[in-house]
């Protein structure tokens, strides 16, 4: 299955997350509104993903707009200025142009006058690869303090033709500014792997240099999200738990030390298959996919910002995060929370 894995292990900690901002837009769409559009149930959605509803965002405003916003409230959790930040990563499937990159937008309104800035196309598993790229650079000396935001306005894509994908997804923003921190704390071990012999799985199938977005291509519901869900679905449940056991011995630690875990929020079975394989003890997982839905990029930020708001994520708590999505790609991370 696929290539090995990059894979960096920070024994000594010494990067971290410095602060962490969330937003989510305020309109939460139901099932019912959903079924006005297609042929769907409030049942249906719910056994089988555990969603009951998701926030889509005004159509005023686009995928940067979400992300500025979450990454001032991260700025300001951190107690630092855009002027600080040395690179400024944007992970989404959903930016705001084609090209150029939408950090280049987040760049420009935060003001981050000396930060590199670029896109990151991992797909759901964007954030956690921009955390492994930004560990590097600052371990290597080209960082000091970095950005990764997650931003989605999934609700632009949706394929309304298909009820099998169009009823998962949502529109939100989370953000992290990394920087160091004292050894032992921090990042313990991050990988990130590719599989992409699964390229296919999860697709805009239109709007690029194979299949150039026409009238027809519209019509027919290429310019949108396509995915293979069954297939993708026992993918998940097999790479969930392989991806967290080598993140945790790379880290030196077992599931019984982990204070929570945040996976990524894509169906709720595949979250409680992982939970059961990895035997994870019972109020030790983070789950808001009741909320927002599938928020791909901005899953695990938003995931991490609303757990230490609630308590369940403190200073001195071990954390396991894992992600996954189209790729396909993976990624996972155990940190000592400072
Ligand atoms: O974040 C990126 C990674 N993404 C994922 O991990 C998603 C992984 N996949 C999944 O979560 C699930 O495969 C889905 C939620 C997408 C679909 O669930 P499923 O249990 O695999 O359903 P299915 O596609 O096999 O469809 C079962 C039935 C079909 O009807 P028949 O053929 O049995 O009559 C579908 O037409 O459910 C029907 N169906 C629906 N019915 C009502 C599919 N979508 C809907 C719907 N409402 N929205």
């Amino acid at each position: 299955m696929g290539g090995d894995p990059v894979e960096v292990s920070s024994p000594a900690g010494g990067v971290g997350i410095l602060g962490l901002g969330a937003v989510l837009p305020e309109h939460a769409v139901s099932h019912d509104e959903l079924a006005q559009r297609l042929d769907t149930s409030d049942e249906w959605i719910r056994t089988r993903t555990g969603i009951a509803e998701r926030r889509y965002a005004a159509a005023e405003v686009a995928t940067s707009d979400l992300a500025v916003a979450a990454a001032r409230a991260a700025l300001a959790d951190a107690g630092l200025t855009a002027g600080q930040l040395d690179w400024v990563i944007c992970a989404t499937t959903s930016p705001d142009n084609p090209f150029p990159a939408t950090a280049s937008r987040v760049q420009a309104a935060l003001g981050a006058r000396h930060a590199a800035a670029f896109d990151l196309m991992a797909c759901c598993s964007g954030w956690l690869h921009g955390v492994a790229l930004l560990q590097g650079l600052i371990r290597a000396g080209s960082c000091h303090h970095g950005l990764i935001v997650g931003a989605e306005v999934l609700s632009r894509i949706i394929n309304w033709q298909d009820r099998s994908t169009a009823v998962l997804v949502g529109d939100g923003a989370g953000a992290a500014v990394l920087g160091p921190v004292a050894e032992g704390a921090g990042i313990l071990s991050v990988l990130a792997g590719s599989d992409g012999d699964g390229y296919e799985h999860i697709i805009m199938p239109a709007g690029g240099s194979r299949m150039p977005a026409t009238a027809e291509t519209a019509q027919a519901g290429l310019n949108a999200f396509h995915m293979n869900g069954r297939d993708v679905f026992k993918w998940a449940v097999r790479q969930v738990p392989e991806a967290a056991e080598r993140a945790l011995e790379l880290a030196g630690l077992r599931v019984g030390d982990i204070d929570l875990f945040v996976p990524h929020q894509a169906n709720l079975r595949i979250i409680d298959a992982a939970v059961e394989r990895l035997g994870i003890p019972a109020g030790r997982t983070w789950v808001n996919i009741q909320r927002y839905g599938n928020i791909s990029a901005a899953c695990i930020p938003v995931g991490l910002c609303e757990a230490r708001a609630e308590g369940r994520l403190k200073a001195g708590d071990r954390l396991l995060t894992v992600a996954f999505g189209g790729g396909l790609t993976w990624a996972a991370a155990v940190m000592h929370w400072i």
